[in-house]
């Protein structure tokens, strides 16, 4: 199947600024991805819906964000058996503890791998799809282990900048 190998859903549009990283690494790692607005409380029939065809349409991994008590990416892990991964956003008074908790503490059987708060756990989120869409795919093997050296490389980088620096 041609479509989208990752279904990004959002529980609100305010999400949006904080996964433009998220998106950009998929992109980078040439993963076909969608992005949905759907919420676990104020659209729960929605949410159902969109979590029920997700295998059928061919996605692979679920990344599912959302703030405050975030229940989405349990709710549409009860509904699939595909992986989902959870990012807890910090869009409440309690700055994303609140949605780490609710994201993380999952009943047993009903996994959600869950990221950091934010931005940091968003870009995770993306790399680890590409990582689990990976095992079966050996060019985006490579293109991962690409952003890896890069990451290395950018440290020495910094290394050599700062030698300079303290020697100037
Ligand atoms: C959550 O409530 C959303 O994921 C968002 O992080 C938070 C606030 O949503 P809005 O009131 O900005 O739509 O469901």
């Amino acid at each position: 199947m041609n479509g989208p190998k990752v279904a990004v859903v959002l529980g609100s549009d305010s999400d949006l600024p904080v996964i433009r990283e998220m998106l950009d690494l998929l992109k980078e790692f040439d993963v076909a991805y969608e992005v949905t607005i759907s919420s676990a409380h104020r659209s729960p029939a929605r949410t159902h819906h969109y979590a029920v065809e997700l295998e059928a349409r061919g996605v692979q991994v679920v990344i599912a964000c959302a703030g405050a008590a975030a229940h989405l990416a349990g709710v549409i892990a009860a509904e699939t058996i595909l992986p989902v991964i959870g990012v807890p956003i910090d869009s409440s008074p309690l700055q994303g503890l609140d949605a780490l908790l609710s994201t993380s503490m999952m009943p047993a059987g009903i996994p959600v791998a869950t990221m950091g708060i934010g931005k940091m756990g968003a870009a995770n989120a993306a790399v680890l799809a590409a990582q689990i869409l990976a095992r079966g795919d050996a060019a985006l093997a490579e293109r991962l282990r690409a952003y890896k050296r890069k990451l290395a490389d950018r440290v020495e980088q910094k290394d050599l900048e700062l030698q300079k620096a303290l020697d100037a």
